[in-house]
Parts: structure tokens; C-alpha cells; sequence
């Protein structure tokens, strides 16, 4: 397997702090692609096996801890003393410094009154309007190429259907989707092309005049919603709101693209599963729970709020431990043969919307839109395979991607 691009000798050769044992460094780094012609999840399990403990220590990205067993990263992602929010980006200096959001960044208690206004505004009740929308916008879109009997499934689908539908959410015009999308992939998936202050201060110059036309205003929408509520029993000011709603924009932009992507490309390659959906539609539910444990995309990281003794390492306050969703569901203390997908899975255990108070608020959202999108799917295009039979190709980061990939089937059915 080839994850390292640097010689263990060379990582070694690397300055490390004192707390950090020469046994527990490890060549790993967020934003490296993920070799050629390996599946992303299969490289998570094969980093999990090779290392010869479950808290590792790579130098890249200013230097960060790694949990790599499901119950050390659910403790790092859930327990805010001592793993606090205050930062959760590697590197910490450059992007944690920049991605000081909310409610993200804030620890209980402070982050309480902040989750209650999305919690309010994103649960079952206020997103029963959309569901309409939702079923209307797939069946447009999935028409549209029908009968070509080809697409490119994450630029002609995944990218269009969950962004359109989260922009309807917040009521901003679709004209702005493409620089909304760029700025929020630069915090997951940077490309280079800006810092991350940028990306904050592009995000800010885009939203501050939207919230100043919003402030005292009585829509329905996501944003006016947030902005105008109380926070316990004070106005919002206004840098919270520009926060908040920066961190609605990256979390609800991003994530469901992926996890469409993981789950079509999965679909075209199970022949067996995708005729048995296509034959009992009442199998997506169940089948909806396995993707979502089967395909987890974030790997997010806490920072250590004061000197602690933790699973068999010294953390010094200040440091920063990832605690990526993904090993949860590639642990095999969670999952026999986690790599395989298993429509009825026993037992089923995943942290793919996170663990804690943290847990993602987007979550019934993004559960709807692919109930949505895979009944709908099925009912057109019920049969489909990737285009070329070779291997697909996959970004790491904080949120985990599929690059772009084309889908076939038979137009007529
Ligand atoms: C399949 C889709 C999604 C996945 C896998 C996902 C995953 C996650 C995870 C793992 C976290 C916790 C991060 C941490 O604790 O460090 C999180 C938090 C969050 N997500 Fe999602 N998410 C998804 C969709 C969405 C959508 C559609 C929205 C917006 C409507 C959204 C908004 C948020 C927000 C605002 C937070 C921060 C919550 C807090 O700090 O209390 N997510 N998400």
C-alpha cells in the first residue's frame, strides 16, 4: 500500500514536541489525495491496521494526534473537557484559527442556546414544507438526462440537488451557488487558491449585507429565522450571526454531494443490491441505514484544553487530536467485515453525523433528501453501472469526497 509519501526515516528526521514518542509517529496527512486506484474507505482501514497504536502523531499539518479506534474518537469528539471545540480544523494556526464558528466552536454551555435556534429550525416540523420541493426539484433533474442514458452523476446530480434545495433553504439565488460551493470547499477540501482568512472574509463580504437586509424581518427562510431569534434572552450581535450562518453555509453545501456520490458509486458496482431495490422499493429504508454507516466523510479534531494523561499518551493543552468519523464505522470492535455493505446489518454502529452535543443538526435534512433521491431514482433509472470499469478516485480531507464519475443504463428502461 502506498499512503506515505515520506520515508518513516524522513518523518522521524521531522521536529516533534517533547510529549510526542518516536513509536507513535506516523506519515498520515488529511489532504492528501488518496492513493490511485484505492477505495477511500479501504485506505482508512488499511492506515487503522498498519498502525501500531490507536493514537498516532503525524508531524503534517503543523503537527496533530489521530484517534484511530471508534471508541477513542467518539470520546475525543463527545467529551468537551478535555477536548474542547475551541478549534476544529487541522492545521490549527492556519484553517482552526480562521474556522472559529458557530455553534462549532463553542463549548456547553455557551453552545447551547446557539444549537437550540437550529435545532428549531431544522428539525422534521419546519422542514415538512420542503419535502415538495425536494420530490419535485430530483424528478426534474433526473428527467433531464434520462433519456440520454448517461451522466456525470456528481456535477449533473449530486452537486446540483442538494446544493439547489439548501439554497431554497436560506432563500439566497442559485446565481451565487458556484462561489458559495468554491468558498466552502476551501475549508474542507482546500485547492490552494486561498487562505483560509480569505475564505472567512469572502464568506463575510458575501453575507454581511444579506443579514443586514434581513435583521427585523419576518421570513420564513433559514437565515431571517436565526438571525432575528434570541440568544437566551439577548439579540444575536452581529459577528454571532455572521458566524452562524457561515457555518450553516459549509455544513449543509458539502456533505450530502459526498455522501451521494459514495452511495451511487457503490450502487452502480452491487448488481445484487441495486436489482433488489429496484425490485422492492421498501428496501431503501434499510438500505439508507447502511450507507449512512457504510460511507462517513468527516474527520474532524478537538484541541486539548489542559495537560492530560490519555489511552497510553501525554497530551500537552494546546494540542489538537482528530477524531475522524470514519474509523467509528471501519472499526472492527464496531462492525464485522466493516467493509462489507449489509442491508440488515445487526447492531449497527456509526458516528457519521458526529457524537455529543455537536451531533449534526442537518441530519434529518440530509436522511430526507436521500430517501428522496434513491426512491425517485429507482423509479426511472432502476438499472445503471458506471461507465468505465476503472477504479474511481478520491479526495481526503475534512470532508471526504468521490471525484466526478459517469453513470450508463438503457434509455429506454
Ligand atoms: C450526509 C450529510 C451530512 C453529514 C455526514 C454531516 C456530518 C456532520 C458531523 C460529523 C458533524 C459534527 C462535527 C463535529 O462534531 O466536529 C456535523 C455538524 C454540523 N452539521 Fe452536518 N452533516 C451533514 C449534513 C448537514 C446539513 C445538510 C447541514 C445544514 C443544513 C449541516 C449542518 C451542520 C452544522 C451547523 C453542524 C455544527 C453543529 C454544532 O456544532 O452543534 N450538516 N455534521
Amino acid at each position: 500500500m502506498e499512503v506515505a509519501s515520506l520515508r518513516p526515516d524522513d518523518i522521524l528526521a521531522m521536529p516533534r514536541p517533547e510529549n510526542v514518542p518516536a513509536e507513535r509517529v506516523f506519515d498520515f496527512d488529511i489532504y492528501r489525495d488518496i492513493p490511485d486506484g484505492m477505495d477511500f474507505h479501504a485506505f482508512w482501514r488499511e492506515v487503522m491496521d498498519a498502525a501500531p497504536f490507536d493514537v498516532m502523531w503525524t508531524p503534517h499539518n503543523e503537527g496533530h494526534w489521530v484517534a484511530l479506534s471508534a471508541e477513542l474518537s467518539d470520546q475525543v469528539m463527545s467529551e468537551p473537557d478535555p477536548f474542547s471545540n475551541n478549534t476544529v480544523l487541522v492545521p490549527k494556526e492556519t484553517a482552526g484559527e480562521a474556522y472559529r464558528l458557530i455553534p462549532l466552536s463553542l463549548d456547553p454551555p455557551e453552545h447551547r442556546p446557539f444549537r437550540k435556534l437550529l435545532n428549531d429550525n431544522l428539525g422534521p416540523k419546519p422542514l415538512r414544507a420542503f419535502e415538495e420541493p425536494i420530490e419535485q426539484l430530483t424528478i426534474e433533474l433526473i428527467e433531464s438526462f434520462k433519456d440520454k442514458g448517461r451522466c456525470n452523476f456528481v456535477t449533473d446530480f449530486a452537486e446540483r440537488l442538494p446544493v439547489t434545495i439548501f439554497m431554497m433553504l436560506v432563500d439566497l439565488p442559485i446565481a451565487d451557488l458556484p462561489k458559495l460551493k468554491h468558498l466552502a470547499d476551501q475549508f474542507t477540501r482546500p485547492d490552494g487558491s486561498m487562505t483560509y482568512p480569505e475564505v472567512l472574509q469572502a464568506f463575510r463580504d458575501y453575507l454581511t449585507p444579506v443579514l443586514e437586509a434581513r435583521r427585523g424581518g419576518g421570513e420564513q427562510d433559514l437565515i431571517t429565522q436565526v438571525i432575528n431569534a434570541p440568544v437566551d434572552d439577548r439579540p444575536m450581535t452581529e459577528i454571532e450571526a455572521l458566524n452562524i450562518c457561515t457555518q450553516v453555509l459549509v455544513g449543509g453545501l458539502d456533505t450530502v454531494v459526498n455522501m451521494l456520490g459514495f452511495t451511487f458509486s457503490y450502487l452502480a458496482r452491487d448488481h445484487e443490491l441495486r436489482r433488489s431495490i429496484a425490485a422492492d422499493p421498501d428496501l431503501i429504508g434499510d438500505a439508507l441505514l447502511e450507507f449512512f454507516r457504510r460511507f462517513p466523510v468527516v474527520s474532524s479534531s478537538r484541541e486539548v484544553k489542559r495537560d492530560t494523561a490519555w489511552a497510553g499518551v501525554h497530551l500537552r493543552a494546546g494540542d489538537m487530536v482528530m477524531c475522524p468519523t470514519i474509523v467509528v464505522a471501519m472499526d472492527t470492535a464496531s462492525a464485522d467485515s466493516p467493509l462489507d455493505f449489509q442491508i440488515h446489518r445487526p447492531g449497527r454502529k456509526h458516528s457519521t453525523f458526529g457524537k455529543g452535543s455537536h451531533t449534526c443538526p442537518g441530519a434529518h435534512l440530509a436522511r430526507m433528501e436521500m430517501k428522496i433521491v434513491l426512491r425517485e431514482w429507482f423509479a426511472r433509472i432502476p438499472e445503471f453501472t458506471l461507465e468505465n470499469e476503472e477504479p474511481l478516485s478520491y479526495t481526503n480531507g475534512i470532508v471526504g469526497s468521490v471525484k466526478p464519475f459517469n453513470l450508463v443504463w438503457s434509455p429506454a428502461g
